[in-house]
């Protein structure tokens, strides 16, 4: 063998080395459609890393922010929970402490006073196990009797699909073996002409809520719900999301920005909607949750470098954390939150991909 034959046999070896630790990477998940959409999957966090999707002239583009190796989601200092399964309780629980048959529970408090997104460990700081089957995922993780201060052993599955409709179906279940509260959702970044462009302000929000719970300053709801009518959180009819954004509304000026719950129709069908006029690309949420939350990355700020090597900026995405309202274990006048031995939660949520 000469030596350009050797250089040639030494380079294909790394080549097959390099792209084998890309796709094998542990716990790392790719789903595919005939349509050309895939979805890839890690087991940290049960968490959606990347979502790719055709605009209206067939041009796939990934249009959930994230990094492009799952360890990069283990060391970067700055966890905006990028695509996490989020529990044991998605968003606030006020001052971390709750009461249930009449015994009172103290969680971790890593957020100010209050209790964020299932505490300093939450569901998407774990490894999953995880069971790929045909056209899906399924992980499954162990929550123990007082982990970060929950009450009860949870035995959790978060089910990934893959549909022919170019629908990413999740499905959750949960059991436990004693009384305990649980609120599970995806914390999804979505930016639909494609992560790491520059802003969704001029993407087109439809939420179905005639009603959203205002915030206090530590971000948990105030006794009383509001109506959307007349105020900036009116997206019952599709706008821009930068129409009202920078209102100088009380509750966005506390948020700032959206970051806030809002409260579905009864018998919505399609829970909210978002369209890039751009690219045409549509996405659909659908879910039997009751609410969701609206979250216009605020807290982004160019610190966070993306899978495709360009920063993250402020309201660069938008989440849609579909759930039930924050802080329902200290509030008996939301839909409880609470599960028992012999019961099972069940919820599902469905993004929708399709092109206007
Ligand atoms: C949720 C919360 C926000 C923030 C983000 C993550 O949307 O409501 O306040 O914590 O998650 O940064």
């Amino acid at each position: 063998m000469n030596i350009k034959a050797i250089d040639l046999v030494l380079a294909g070896i790394l080549l097959v080395a390099c792209s084998s630790t890309k796709a094998t990477e542990t716990g790392q998940y790719v789903l595919k459609n005939k349509n050309g959409m895939e979805v890839a999957l890690a087991s940290y966090g049960a968490r959606i890393m990347g979502i790719t999707v055709p605009d209206r002239d067939g041009n796939l583009a990934d249009v959930v922010l994230g990094y492009d190796t799952g360890r990069a989601y283990k060391t970067a200092e700055d966890k905006p929970y990028l695509g996490a399964t989020i529990g044991r309780y998605a968003n606030r629980i006020s001052e971390g402490t709750f009461s249930l048959d009449g015994e009172k529970y103290k969680l971790t408090c890593n957020n100010g006073l209050n209790h964020l997104h299932g505490g300093s460990v939450g569901f998407d700081k774990v490894n999953w196990k995880a069971d790929k089957f045909k056209n899906g995922v399924q992980f499954s993780y162990v929550s123990k009797d007082g982990e970060e201060g929950y009450p009860g052993n949870l035995t959790i599955t978060v089910t990934y699909t893959l549909t022919v409709d170019n629908a990413l179906e999740i499905d959750y279940q949960a059991t436990t073996d004693k009384a305990t509260v649980v609120n599970l959702t995806n914390h999804s970044y979505f930016n639909l002409s494609g992560e790491g462009s520059p802003t969704v302000l001029n993407h087109e929000l439809m939420i179905d809520a005639d009603v959203f719970t205002p915030v206090n300053n530590t971000a948990t709801p105030l006794k009383k719900s509001q109506r959307v009518a007349g105020t900036p959180f009116d997206f019952r009819k599709a706008k821009p999301v930068g129409r009202d954004i920078e209102q100088h509304h009380e509750q966005l000026v506390l948020g700032k920005g959206y970051d806030h719950n809002f409260i579905l129709n009864k018998n919505q069908k399609v829970a909210a909607e978002l369209y890039d006029p751009a690219s045409g690309r549509l996405m659909e949420v659908l879910t039997d949750e009751p609410g969701v939350q609206l979250y216009t990355a605020n807290f982004l700020n160019n610190s966070l470098i993306g899978k495709s090597g360009r920063s993250y900026q402020k309201r660069s995405a938008l989440c849609l954390e579909t759930q039930h309202f924050p802080n329902s274990p200290n509030r008996p006048d939301f839909p409880s939150t609470i599960l028992r031995p012999g019961e099972v939660y069940k919820s599902q949520t469905r993004y929708r991909f399709s092109v206007r």
